[in-house]
């Protein structure tokens, strides 16, 4: 018989678990075969897919999502997301269900679902909660339960195990096991896929991440961290995306300082990066559902501890600042005779929030194109890489499918660089797109070529 206490730090109002000194009694279950454990993954996005791919070997796995459609198009070998293709699809050896109760039959349930924040920037844990229920009205006695998505530390233990304790009937060490491994995949980047990254594990006993460290092992190929504990995990994971979120963010101010200076902050860099200890980051728009989210349930954590985490604040003000800035941008390079956005026709180029990517949520295209709209220009945007089916935002703008369906523009703002349109635009094809001496607002710099800036009023950061 052991003593557990887990004081919760931070009780939310109604929040499970906000009181839990925990008597816990009885031998504990022992740990699956870490090498043929059956493995259930709970939410098919990005990270979870993969895993679910990762993991259908050895044994079959199950992928469970609450999307029926996206299950379907799985089943029908459709990766919307691109991340899978349809032979690795159709060769998994996988159940793809939304029916929760085939968890029962998993040793292992890994949890995959969104982190996102409400519409005041506040993390909404709804997801989390939804799949700990699941977990505990489904899982058999012995499973382990191992959460991957991003969270403020504390969440695991003081947020999700209360929900899952509360819905089986079972305690966490001795009717199962409870474990956290943070995702660190880079959608888009074909040279570093799940195997090929290194990943933290932590359980909740020293035994706990010995078995992560074996299960995990299947999959990765990179090597395993053995975290000293699931909090340090957690909060490994978001320090990585808020230490990014903060860098890009000081060079985003300091292209906007350096700007009204009449200095190029690329050329900063270069001659900055000259230095062996100097951190390569560049200016750009910070979106998607990552780096642009997870500092602010930092942000919120530090409120519960009293700590206004200016810093990582400041940050993302910066960062959500840098798509109006881009517009003042515009507005400035105008020809004087022509001053003003108002009945401008401007061609945005690039829609999702990272290059070759087709995710487009929390785009921060969509704020800029919603500024340019909202001084009266007519927006135009073009990106054949990004999905429809987000569109958060720019709803002024419309989405064509030829640039030089509505042209001539008087501007043209290209956000990232998707392989295609380094391909796609040459210097007379962006000429012949433009009226001359318009604006050309070129974020990544692909484009400057003496034949374009001879035509346009070109600026990159
Ligand atoms: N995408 C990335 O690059 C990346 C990288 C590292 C970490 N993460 C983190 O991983 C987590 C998942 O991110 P993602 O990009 O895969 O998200 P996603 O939106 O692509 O996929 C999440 C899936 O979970 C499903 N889902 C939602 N609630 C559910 C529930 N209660 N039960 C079952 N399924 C549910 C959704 O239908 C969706 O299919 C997030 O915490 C994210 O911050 C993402």
């Amino acid at each position: 018989m052991g003593i557990t206490a887990r004081k919760n730090t931070n009780p939310q109002p109604g929040e499970a678990g906000a009181t839990s000194i925990r008597l816990v009694t009885g031998e504990p279950v022992a740990f699956p075969d870490p090498a043929t454990a059956r493995v259930a993954v709970i939410g098919l996005g990005y990270v979870g897919l993969p895993l679910t791919l990762g993991f259908a070997r050895g044994s079959r796995a199950i992928g469970f999502d609450i999307n029926t459609e996206k299950v379907s198009q799985l089943k029908s070998g459709i990766d919307f997301t691109g991340e899978v293709t349809s032979t690795e699809l159709r060769a998994a050896d996988a159940d793809f269900t939304t029916d929760p109760a085939l968890m029962a039959d998993a040793d292992v349930i890994i949890v995959c679902v969104p982190t996102p924040v409400n519409s005041h920037n506040r993390p909404d844990y709804g997801p989390l909660i939804a799949a700990s229920k699941t977990i505990g009205k489904n899982m058999k006695r012995g499973a382990v339960v191992v959460f991957e998505s991003t969270v403020d530390p504390g969440t695991t233990e003081e947020r999700c195990l209360p929900v899952i304790e509360l819905h089986s009937g079972m305690k966490e060490g001795i009717d199962f096991h409870l474990g956290y491994s943070p995702e660190r995949i880079n959608p888009a980047d074909p040279t570093r896929k799940l195997a090929d990254i290194k990943k933290i594990v932590a359980g909740s006993t020293p035994a706990g991440t010995e078995f992560l460290e074996k299960l995990y092992s299947r999959v990765i190929k990179a090597g395993l961290f053995p975290a000293t504990s699931i909090r340090v995990a957690e909060a490994a994971k978001i320090l990585e995306n808020t230490q990014r979120d903060v860098n890009i963010a000081l060079m985003n101010q300091m292209m906007m300082l350096f700007d009204k200076m009449g200095i190029r902050s690329t050329d900063v860099i270069a001659a900055a990066g000259s230095k062996w200890n100097f951190h390569h980051y560049r200016p750009g728009l910070v979106g998607g559902h990552c780096i642009a989210v997870d500092p602010y349930y930092l942000v919120d954590s530090g409120r519960r501890h009293g700590l206004a985490m200016e810093l990582v604040a400041s940050a993302r003000a910066v960062n959500e600042q840098t798509p109006h800035y881009l517009v003042e941008k515009l507005e400035e390079l105008l020809p004087k005779s022509r001053q003003g956005l108002s009945g401008k026709k401007v061609l945005v180029l690039g829609r999702s929030f990272k290059e070759d990517c087709p995710d487009t949520r929390n785009s921060k295209t969509f704020p800029l194109m919603d500024a340019l709209w909202n001084r009266g220009a007519e927006v135009f945007n073009f990106d054949p890489v990004a999905f429809d089916d987000h569109f958060e935002g720019g709803r002024g703008a419309r989405n064509i499918e030829d640039p030089a369906e509505a042209g001539p523009y008087d501007a043209i703002i290209v956000t990232l660089s998707h392989a295609c349109f380094r391909q796609q635009f040459d210097g007379e094809t962006l000429k012949s797109l433009a009226h001359k001496h318009a604006p050309l607002i070129d974020m990544r710099g692909n484009f400057g070529s003496v034949e374009v800036t001879d035509w346009f009023s070109y600026w990159r950061p």
